[in-house]
């Protein structure tokens, strides 16, 4: 398959740092190398809540699948999947509505392995390897086809994802581009660390995850924005209550919260209004 100049995926080196496995580690996975446990440690040196955050990052995607699958949502594009990880998207849309349907796209090929061989037998969900720059090549693509109608209400997912894109205007246009895609009625869902809370400890952080990253793409890499920056990423949605909240603050539910520290991630829910009728919320 041939990517767009400057959109290929990262090349597989298990000597080399990767976010997705870096990820995994934070969460407890065991898909990931000595290379990326060691660059997680670091990272957790810097900021000992990492695996909290990651965590809570997870506990928000369930919160808001199962809100979105219960306000009766049943296409979900997972844009960022990262490692198959226990509950994902389609495990927990599925539980509340089992005829949802879940496109999961991520860049790194490692991922769409992974993901192809736990979904193998289900026929409501599937995987696409793309840069979420390419919004084209993503609607178009013959997975994302047979599984979802866009002209149809659909979930837009960032969770975690959009900070690995520094270029702010970039980001804006990524997001801005899918979600034009969306038919009235769609919801979009975005995760993303913020530096308002401890600025120093965000900049250490982003600066290392640039460093890391740089080796595998060739470029900078990685970027926290403030919680006033990631909500301009709703503009043309209607935000459902409580808007763009720190990730515990958003609509918890009785689950523990098991920060020590703050968190410093906010994600929040848009609708698309759709002609004639009020944000649902
Ligand atoms: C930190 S993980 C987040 C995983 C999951 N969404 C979560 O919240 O737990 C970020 C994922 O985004 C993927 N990713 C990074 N840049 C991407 C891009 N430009 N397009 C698509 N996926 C990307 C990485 O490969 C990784 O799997």
């Amino acid at each position: 398959m041939t990517f767009p100049a400057g959109h290929e995926p990262p090349a597989f080196d298990p000597t080399v740092p990767n976010e997705s496995r870096m990820h995994d580690y934070l969460l407890g996975g065991k898909d990931n190398f000595a290379a990326d446990r060691q660059a997680a440690q670091q990272a957790i040196e810097l900021a000992p809540e990492l695996p909290v955050l990651a965590r809570e990052g997870r506990k928000f995607l369930h919160r808001v699948v199962r809100f979105l699958a219960g306000a009766g949502v049943r296409q979900f594009l997972d844009i960022g999947t990262g490692l198959p990880t226990q509950g994902s998207v389609h495990q927990i849309a599925q539980a509340v509505a089992p005829d949802c349907r879940v496109v999961y796209v991520d860049n790194d090929p490692v991922v769409g392995v992974h993901a192809q061989a736990i979904l193998n037998n289900d026929p409501l969900t599937t995987v696409v390897q793309a840069d979420m720059r390419d919004s084209e090549l993503i609607a178009g693509h013959p997975n994302l086809r047979k599984l979802i109608d866009l002209d149809q209400p659909t979930a837009l997912l960032f969770f975690h994802v959009l900070y690995t894109i520094p270029e702010d205007d970039e980001v804006a246009l990524s997001v801005a581009r899918l979600g034009d895609l969306m038919a009235p009625g769609s919801y979009m869902a975005i995760s993303h660390p913020v530096s308002d809370l401890c600025p120093e400890v965000t900049a250490r952080i982003a600066h290392l995850y640039q460093q890391q990253t740089h080796v595998i793409r060739g470029e900078p890499r990685s970027n926290v924005r403030t919680r006033a920056e990631v909500e301009r990423l709703f503009s043309g949605w209607d935000l459902v209550e409580p808007g763009v909240a720190y990730l515990t603050q958003w609509r918890p539910d009785h689950e523990a919260i098991e920060a020590s520290r703050p968190i410093w991630s906010v994600g929040g829910v848009g609708r698309k209004a759709a002609t004639g009728s009020p944000a649902q919320e």
